[in-house]
């Protein structure tokens, strides 16, 4: 029987022995909130597009960070909100060009019926004020989620986040779902997840709650990556709105052009989001996040409680957001993801067919994952394994799934030919070791 694993003990450092030297230091500084990669966690000193430089000078090739997405320190990004910052700082509450300037350009890649912008700090920010909007809107409590996701780390987002539990389980207004793959649904995964969803609608239903709204990650990355056949949200998508339920559609980790074939996940799937929620490559490193809505379901949810965040959607962080958004254009890089994802894809399924321990690789564009394991089961074991010896090598990957095996991999938009090459160079001689 494999073990389910919380998201945040994957390819861990274990704190419990305690430490020395830079490790011991962090350690004593956050206590038991500490989070660090690696069974001897890395000091990194800085990075320049897919590549990150460690104090003792080794570099890795950074496969597993979606926050630079466009590339660590790109330049164009640093001088935006160098500028700003030079020049004018401030919290939402005056009238400032740069902001709106960011809020339309955003909105051109949306939907047009999702047109208010709430900006936030963090993706965890979006998603708490987008469930406060669903339960307003709809005067329902009920939230479906996939069984291992991680939806960020408020009091009322981490009772959607079932892979952040180290104990105990959800509140009896969330249901769950496994996520749609294989594994679950076999080959019918779109007709398997809208029945586990409808299923799922029924059973808050008879408790009272109703269905305020299904929350989704539209790559399934905690679960461990889901992304075959593209449309399979769609059924589900359905019901729920079809019974008066929100869609949200969590885009913190494919949004901003990651799966290559769209710019947000959810587009890959033709659903229509009630509401869009966002973060982290958003600033390429700046913190900001937000989400969008429809104005009547922001109006209710306003109606009720106001809403102002000190930080959310300051002029700086407008210049860092427009500035990706250009880069993202200027260079191509969702086709970028496209192609080379592919290429990725290609050469992770031909390393595949030549190791029984790979059982599976799935993924769109630059979001990848690969679960191991041993005679069918997963195997946490040799994917902690995979993960370190890839460290050993120089790149950066990490893990994700239920049970801790499917390898992620979640490199820059900026990824070119060569360094996926080596990727797959590496990787090949990690798994045959
Ligand atoms: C799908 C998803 N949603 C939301 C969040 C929360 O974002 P943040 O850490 O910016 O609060 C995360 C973070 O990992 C995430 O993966």
């Amino acid at each position: 029987m494999s073990t389910v694993r919380p998201i945040l003990d994957m390819n861990a450092f274990d704190a419990s022995n305690g430490a020395k030297g830079a490790v011991g230091r962090r350690l004593a500084n956050l206590g038991a909130a500490s989070v660090l990669f690696y069974r001897e966690p890395i000091q990194m000193v800085s990075a320049k597009g897919a590549w990150m430089t460690a104090a003792d000078g080794t570099r890795y090739l950074d496969f597993y960070n979606n926050v630079p997405s466009v590339g660590h320190s790109h330049a164009a990004v640093v001088e935006a909100l160098s500028a700003q910052i030079a020049t004018l700082n401030t919290n939402a509450r005056y009238v400032v060009s740069v902001v709106d300037d960011y809020i339309e350009a955003l909105k051109a890649r949306l939907p047009d019926a999702l047109s208010n912008v709430v900006l936030t700090c963090s993706g965890s920010e979006a998603n708490d004020l987008a469930l406060r909007i669903a339960f307003a809107a709809t005067g329902r409590r009920g939230v479906i989620v996939t069984r291992t996701a991680y939806h960020g780390n408020t009091a009322l987002v981490t009772d959607v986040s079932p892979s952040a539990l180290k104990r105990g389980a959800p509140p009896d207004w969330v249901e769950t779902v496994p996520a749609p793959g294989r594994e679950a649904y076999r080959d019918d995964i779109a007709g398997g997840f809208s029945r586990a969803v409808r299923d799922a609608m029924a059973r808050l239903d008879a408790r009272g709650h109703g269905t305020a709204a299904l929350l989704v990650d539209s790559i399934f990355s905690s679960d461990g990556i889901f992304a075959d056949p593209a449309g399979f949200l769609h059924p589900a998508a359905k019901a729920v709105q079809t019974a008066g339920g929100l869609v949200i559609a969590d885009e913190v980790q494919p949004g901003f052009a990651r799966t290559g074939a769209a710019f947000w996940g959810f587009q890959r799937h033709g659903i229509a989001p009630d509401i869009v929620t966002m973060g982290k490559p958003m600033g390429n490193g700046f913190p900001m996040a937000g989400l969008a809505a429809r104005p009547a379901h922001l109006a209710d949810f306003c109606a009720i409680t106001g809403y102002f965040n000190t930080f959310g959607g300051n002029p700086v962080a407008a210049a860092a957001g427009h500035a990706v958004l250009r880069v993202i254009e200027g260079e191509a890089l969702q086709r970028n993801a496209l192609d080379v994802g592919a290429l990725l894809l290609d050469g992770l399924r031909g390393i595949a067919a030549g190791h029984e321990r790979i059982t599976q690789v799935r993924g769109a564009g630059l979001f990848l994952g690969v679960d191991l394991g041993d005679a069918g089961a997963p195997d946490a074991a040799f994917t902690t394994q995979v993960i370190d010896r890839m460290r050993d090598q120089g790149v950066l990957i990490g893990a994700a799934g239920r049970y801790g095996a499917t390898l992620k991999l979640r490199p820059p938009l900026c990824l070119t030919t060569e360094e996926a090459a080596r990727f797959l160079d590496i990787f090949e001689r990690a798994v045959s070791a």
